[in-house]
């Protein structure tokens, strides 16, 4: 009895030593992942991008914007009085980072680095007064989108939009 009791116990022992090291560390890294997009410390829009939206682009982005889709309907007048299509909550802002105008949020605000001549962005000086001040807000506004991209709706794949992270 105490052999055979030996014999199942000692390989399962054995077993579990071996593994448990991967088994740890898997679900610490599940564990830390999901950690990350509920800490303080991650990027998120009412934390970190709101108050920038509010300093930086509100004043021609925010109460007296139109919807894009209306916007679109008469772009010159709207330029004409410096009036963006609206922007102002989280729902309104992810439009232009996903659907349906993926890519225009990045595409505006990039400082040349991803874009096709390799000027900035349109809206790119509307970041900050300073270089600092427009590097250091372009890099939250990079890191709350997760995944940079510049790709409109008809070439970005669902891969790509999984990778983003536009927390709220
Ligand atoms: C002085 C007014 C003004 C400020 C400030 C401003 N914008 Fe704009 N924005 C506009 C206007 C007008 C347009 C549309 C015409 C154009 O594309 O040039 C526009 C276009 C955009 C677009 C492209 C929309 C599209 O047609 O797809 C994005 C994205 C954008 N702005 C984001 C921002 C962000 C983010 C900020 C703040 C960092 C900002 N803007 C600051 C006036 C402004």
């Amino acid at each position: 009895m105490n052999k055979l009791f030996h014999l199942i116990t000692v390989p399962l022992f054995t077993l579990t030593l071996l593994l448990s090291p991967f088994v740890l560390k898997h679900s610490f890294a599940h564990g830390k992942e999901k950690h990350a997009s509920a800490t303080k410390s991650s990027i998120t829009y009412t934390k970190d991008i709101k108050p920038i939206f509010d300093n930086k682009c509100a004043k021609c982005h925010g109460k007296k914007s139109p919807e894009h889709m209306e916007f679109v309907k008469d772009v010159k007048k709207y330029t004409a009085k410096k009036i963006g299509p609206k922007m102002d909550s989280y729902s309104h802002l992810v439009s232009f980072v996903i659907w349906p105008d993926a890519g225009s949020l990045a595409k505006a605000l990039d400082d040349g680095k991803n874009t096709e001549d390799g000027k900035p962005g349109k809206m790119y000086n509307r970041l900050g007064k300073t270089d600092e001040e427009r590097r250091e807000n372009l890099n939250v506004f990079k890191k709350w989108v997760g995944y940079w991209t510049l790709k409109p709706w008809s070439d970005i794949t669902k891969d790509e939009i999984a990778r983003m992270k536009i927390v709220y």
